[in-house]
């Protein structure tokens, strides 16, 4: 069997099955961590807020719907990122699910100490009735929340929202994937 455990095929006898060693201690690698989950295919959104009259942003793909009663959205944010005390201090925030053709975005978004002033521009946006926060219109889905909780996740904090409003911005849009740290497309 090759020691690359994304390669390795599991026996065919289901109890013969054991975890890579890496994966059965504590001194799990990070790299690996990285990869492994990096094939959970996600979609990517940018996440957008309003704090002092200026606008920040932040790319995400740790998004995921959380309730339905009540209505909860959770996105994890980095505590080391510029965007992480900001969403906490705004309160209120918007989400856009990105289609293909905000690839360019995506990464705009994601670049460390770019400069606030005018950085929506170029990007056509509206602004969401509930929270004043920008919601791109090249988005499959838009929605906008109000901060519920906020839990330790260790170098991340899981922000909860409740959602206020919903929208779907771009209705003939097709979805941005990322799946092991690459931009996909829908086939
Ligand atoms: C596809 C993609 C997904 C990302 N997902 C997240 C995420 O879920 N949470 C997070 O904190 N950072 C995520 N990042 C990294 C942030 O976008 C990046 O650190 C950003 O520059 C932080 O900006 P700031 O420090 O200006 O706030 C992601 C980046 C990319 C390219």
């Amino acid at each position: 069997m090759t020691s690359d455990p994304l390669r390795a095929r599991p026996p065919a006898d289901p109890r013969l099955r054991t975890p890579p060693a890496a994966a059965a201690g504590r001194d799990v690698d990070p790299a690996l961590y990285r990869q492994v989950v990096g094939r959970f295919a996600t979609g990517v959104a940018i996440v957008t807020a309003v704090r002092d009259g200026t606008d920040h942003a932040m790319t995400v793909n740790a998004f995921t719907s959380v309730s339905l009663d009540p209505l909860l959205v959770l996105v994890c944010v980095e505590k080391a990122a510029r965007f992480h005390d900001v969403v906490l201090d705004a309160g209120e925030w918007a989400v856009s699910v990105l289609t293909e053709d905000m690839r360019d975005a995506s990464q705009w978004f994601a670049t460390r100490g770019r400069t606030l002033d005018g950085q929506l521009e170029g990007w056509e946006h509206t602004r969401g009735p509930a929270t004043g926060a920008a919601v791109f219109s090249r988005a499959v889905a838009a929605l906008e929340c109000r901060t519920h909780a906020v839990h330790d996740g260790g170098d991340h904090s899981i922000v909860v929202g409740e959602v206020l409003g919903l929208d779907v911005p771009d209705p003939d849009g097709r979805p941005l994937l990322y799946y092991e740290g690459a931009y996909r497309t829908l086939a």
